[in-house]
């Protein structure tokens, strides 16, 4: 199990008119991350935000901007996303045609490169990019949309991929879990070694507030840690 895990909460789950504000809520309130998803109407089918949300964010908080990138070619975008500060560029494995040359776009562009695979895709497709990345992410659902159900099988891969990075000296890379992450849901993906947890609605959509939401999600986390 993880050490420290951390919490990342998505804006797409935000008020979009109150985006900062929104943001330096969740940084006081103990966030690790913002993690900023990126789509693109042809990846998925959904439109969200591109380099410009990143530039904008970038000076209203001091935590690193983790970037999802679910968009064609992200080859692409990577210089764009780098300029505007993202600290963490995540590729879908699905959408790279040359998945070694995406990720050593992102290295030298100074950026932490992340690998995704959606939740039917299997961990051999992205195994020999494991030593090349400092971040893997587990979607637990079908990208596109917020709110949606976690697929608990996808939560197999998890402890998979802790192993494959054990094997090849990369187990400082973190593990992060994307799609119906909550406190009533976070324990599994906790106890198979999952140590980045992104939230959307359950922070940002908690009928309480983001302060209320942040400490139920650090209590669950103790709890499944146990
Ligand atoms: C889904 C996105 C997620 C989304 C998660 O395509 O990658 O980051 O914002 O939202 P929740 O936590 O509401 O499932
Ligand atoms: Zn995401």
């Amino acid at each position: 199990m993880a050490e420290r895990v951390l919490i990342a909460p998505s804006i797409l789950a935000a008020d979009f008119a109150r985006l900062g504000e929104q943001v330096r809520q969740a940084e006081a309130a103990g966030a690790d991350l913002i993690h900023v998803d990126v789509m693109d109407g042809r990846y998925v089918p959904n439109i969200s935000v591109g380099p410009l949300v990143v530039r904008a964010l970038r000076p209203v908080t001091g935590l690193p901007l983790d970037v999802h990138l679910m968009i064609v070619e992200p080859e692409r975008y990577v210089e764009a996303f780098a300029a505007a500060g993202a600290s963490y560029i995540t590729v879908h494995v699905e959408a790279c045609q040359h998945l070694d040359r995406t990720l050593a776009l992102i290295r030298e562009a100074g950026v932490h490169p992340g690998v995704t695979l959606n939740p039917a895709t299997p961990v051999s497709l992205l195994e020999h990019a494991l030593p090349l990345v400092d971040m893997v992410l587990v979607m637990t659902v079908n990208p596109g949309f917020g709110g949606q159900e976690l697929l608990p099988y996808a939560l197999r891969k998890i402890s998979t991929i802790r192993l494959r990075l054990a094997e090849c000296g990369n187990e400082h890379c973190l593990i992060e879990v994307d799609g119906g992450i909550s406190p009533a849901t976070l324990g599994p993906a906790v106890q198979a070694g999952a140590n980045v947890l992104v939230m959307g609605s359950a922070i940002f959509g908690h009928p309480d507030g983001v302060v209320q939401a942040m400490a139920a999600s650090r209590s669950a986390i103790k709890e499944a840690s146990r």
